[in-house]
């Protein structure tokens, strides 16, 4: 029995002994991140037009960057806010608020340098390379084409500089670690299309729709399940918003919309009747008068036209649900 006892307890220091040691590697050796490329972006008229464009719709910089008003249908982005951060996306794994964007130089990005800028991005880590929680969808920023993001950069330092000083984030165990394991160097950028192919430039500007609306695991698309919807949003009242299924199947998906229709989905959120959640009998994450108010009706038709080209997935989803009763 003693001996049982002896070698129980070995083998309780030896997972303590790797438990820690591991820790200590993951925090010491991640995120494996590359220095700042040595960038500076000339910031012409046209990058900051098509910056301006992107951080205000498909890209949604400032709308998850801005103090966002949950009184209204799909908390857009209050007027005069832009990019102060602070809005906490934290959901089941922590607190972790959007960061100031703005270009002051003390609570903000404004001494941070292009290339940082561009690696906080596309790579995840920030100007002293400490890793992002992955709720800043740098993943789907590295899919873009450089030039974008140059114009976007080139746009957010034209933001009126406010300071806002943006608590620390806090994760749960073992999240904190996952995390900093995600931030990666990018070997191969988008490329943007020439806008003639619509259903190409659909799926280049539709990497944030894909996001919510497909199902995945461990931070893959689960394959033959794109755009079939379902994915959970927690609202802060205990009940749970599905995102929904915008696969073309026709009787559970989108596959009845015309292309008409699916623009007028978006247009009717310009009207200020349409914001207020008690019409809708719950608030959504999803960024309808945000893209609305900026989107041009080519783009959307152009997700319309990639959506439709994508295979119907049967799965109906049911838009709000109480927690654990799904
Ligand atoms: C879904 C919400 C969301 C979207 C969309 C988003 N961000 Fe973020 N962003 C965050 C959060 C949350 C953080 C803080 C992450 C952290 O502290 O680990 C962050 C951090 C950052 C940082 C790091 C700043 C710092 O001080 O560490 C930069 C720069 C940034 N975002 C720029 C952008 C730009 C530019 C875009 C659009 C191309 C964008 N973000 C889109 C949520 C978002
Ligand atoms: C932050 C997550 C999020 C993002 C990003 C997002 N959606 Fe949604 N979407 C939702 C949720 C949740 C719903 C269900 C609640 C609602 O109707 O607002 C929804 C509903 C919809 C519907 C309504 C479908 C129906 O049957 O009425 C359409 C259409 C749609 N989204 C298209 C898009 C497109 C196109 C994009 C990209 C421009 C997009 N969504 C981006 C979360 C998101």
């Amino acid at each position: 029995m003693k001996k049982l006892f002896k070698i129980l307890g070995i083998l309780l220091i030896i997972v303590v002994v790797f438990a820690i040691g591991g820790y200590i590697y993951l925090n010491a050796a991640y995120p494996k991140v590359s220095a700042a490329p040595d960038i500076k972006i000339e910031p012409t008229a046209e990058r900051i037009e098509r910056g301006k464009y992107l951080a205000n719709s498909f890209a949604f910089c400032l709308d998850c960057h801005s103090e966002r008003d949950a009184s209204k249908f799909g908390y857009p982005p209050i007027p005069g806010t832009e990019g102060k951060g602070g809005f906490d996306y934290g959901a089941d794994v922590g607190f972790v608020p959007a960061a100031n964007i703005t270009p002051d130089k003390e609570t903000g990005i404004g001494n941070w340098t292009d290339g940082e800028i561009f690696r906080a991005i596309t790579s995840g880590v920030n100007k002293d390379g400490k890793f992002l929680a992955p709720m800043m969808p740098y993943t789907l920023f590295s899919k873009l084409d450089k030039e974008d993001i140059y114009s976007i950069i080139a746009y957010i330092k034209t933001l009126k500089p406010i300071t806002n000083k943006v608590k620390d984030k806090k994760l749960k165990f073992p999240v904190n670690l996952i995390f900093r394991t995600i931030p990666a160097d990018v070997k191969d950028f988008g490329k943007k299309p020439d806008g003639l192919d619509k259903i190409k430039l659909g799926e280049y500007l539709g990497v944030g729709c894909k996001f919510c609306h497909s199902p995945s695991d461990k931070g893959e698309y689960i394959p033959g399940k794109e755009f079939s919807g379902g994915v959970e949003f927690p609202l802060p009242d205990g009940r749970v918003i599905h995102s929904a299924n915008i696969s073309p199947d026709k009787e559970t998906g989108i596959g009845n919309f015309t292309k008409e229709l699916f623009i007028a989905k978006f247009h009717a959120y310009k009207d200020a009747a349409n914001l207020d959640p008690k019409v809708h009998g719950f608030n959504t994450p999803m960024a309808w008068s945000f893209i609305a108010n900026t989107a041009t009706d080519d783009d959307l038709g152009a997700i319309y036209d990639y959506l439709m080209a994508q295979p119907p997935v049967n799965h109906k989803v049911e838009t709000v649900t109480l927690k654990g009763l799904n």
